[in-house]
């Protein structure tokens, strides 16, 4: 079979980062036998809304979903269109209307990265942050009146559905319990939020006791976030909501070098739509241009791309552990752009992980 993969560069380091995860990807197919074909997609971008009025054409939805995967950049260019705009029409339609519930993000220290913790060596760090990806939070529910008044209100409601929630709490315990540690953290706030909270509580409570084997707790979000900083080691998978997920995914990077290694799949794991690759960070307008920007958050992903595409496959896992085994390779023995310590370019080190394939 041959595996189509929609690529989408977005903007910013978007654009710098993806060629060279094409590049990655691309070898690592030639090498396993792996029938990979790329088409590239210039909307979901800012530009495009700057000439159409929107992010995207009206038929994205039916051009994408025959795809096997989407490989995405970043999107948002706040001086030219705001962050909500450029987010919701673009990356936040893919993972609701795609179905992606799924936000996996591995927190990892790797060889060869200044870790700003003191003490920690790579194997001392290694755990998931599972952050629900398609409700919480991240809701359109809500409304703002007598805007410019001084009776000006705003409100917006957070969205906990039993649906939505079971759903990633029985993928976070699932994964759990196929690691070796077999443990798994919940993040809540159910002190302060006290209905949708307790809510997501009661909901983990009652998962938990399919799975017997799975070593559970639950954190407050400040305590939680501050153990990220403390003792990451505790950790091995971390389940939130929309909003805490994604808060954990900036901070796991943080504490395990840069936003340059970190890397996610928004996955539709029942595969009834096309799940969507990408690294954690964004557009990084003030970086872009310089091509300096760590390519390998973009290549990791790419590596899980083929990883849940291959669904099992010897190959598939092969090219997957290739890329990782490549990635930390280049990491110890360069080059390494400036956000890990070097000085080399975005292309030099693609090209490095690619030849280190
Ligand atoms: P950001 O992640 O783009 O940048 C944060 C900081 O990390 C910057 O100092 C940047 O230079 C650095 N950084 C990020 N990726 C890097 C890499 N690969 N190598 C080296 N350094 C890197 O977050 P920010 O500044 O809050 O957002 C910029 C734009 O990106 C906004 O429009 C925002 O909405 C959008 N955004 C998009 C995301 C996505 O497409 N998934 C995720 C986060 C933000
Ligand atoms: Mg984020």
């Amino acid at each position: 079979k041959t595996y189509r993969i929609a690529a989408i560069a977005g903007d910013g380091i978007g654009k710098e980062v993806l060629p060279e995860g094409i590049r990655v990807v691309e070898a690592a197919a030639a090498k396993f036998g792996l029938s990979i074909e790329f088409t590239s997609f210039d909307w979901a971008s800012c530009d495009y809304y700057l000439q159409h009025g929107q992010m995207m054409p009206d038929d994205w939805f039916e051009t994408l979903k025959g795809f096997d995967a989407i490989y995405f950049g970043a999107v948002g260019w706040p001086d030219k269109v705001p962050d909500h705009i450029s987010l919701w029409g673009s990356l936040i339609k893919f993972r609701r209307e795609f179905d992606q519930y799924v936000n996996l993000r591995p927190v990892r220290l790797l060889p060869g990265v200044p870790c700003p913790l003191a003490n920690r060596k790579p194997g001392d760090i290694d755990f998931f942050v599972v952050r629900e990806n398609t409700e919480g939070e991240y809701s359109a529910v809500g409304g703002r009146v007598f805007e410019g008044t001084e009776r000006e209100f705003v409100l917006q409601e957070a969205v906990f559905t039993r649906h939505g929630v079971d759903r990633i709490l029985k993928f976070a315990f699932e994964l759990a319990n196929s690691r070796p540690r077999k443990k798994l953290t919940a993040a809540t706030k159910s002190n302060g939020i006290s209905i949708s909270m307790p809510y997501w509580d009661e909901r983990v409570v009652e998962m938990a006791k399919a799975y017997p084997g799975v070593a559970w707790d639950k954190q407050h979000i400040d305590i939680l976030s501050a153990r990220f900083v403390m003792q990451p080691d505790r950790f091995d998978v971390v389940v939130a909501s929309n909003l805490f997920g994604d808060i954990l995914s900036d901070l796991g990077p943080a504490c395990t070098g840069t936003m340059g290694l970190a890397a996610s799949a928004n996955l539709n794991p029942e595969r009834r739509f096309p799940s969507l690759f990408e690294p954690v960070h964004g557009s990084a307008p003030d970086i872009y241009g310089k091509l300096i920007a760590n390519p390998i958050a973009m290549i990791w992903s790419g590596a899980m791309m083929l990883d849940f595409l291959g669904d099992g496959d010897a190959s598939f896992k092969a090219a997957h552990d290739a890329i990782m085994a490549a990635i930390e390779t280049v990491l110890v023995e360069g080059p390494r752009t400036p956000d890990v310590g070097g000085t080399a370019n975005t292309t030099e080190v693609g090209k490095a992980v690619a030849q280190a394939l």
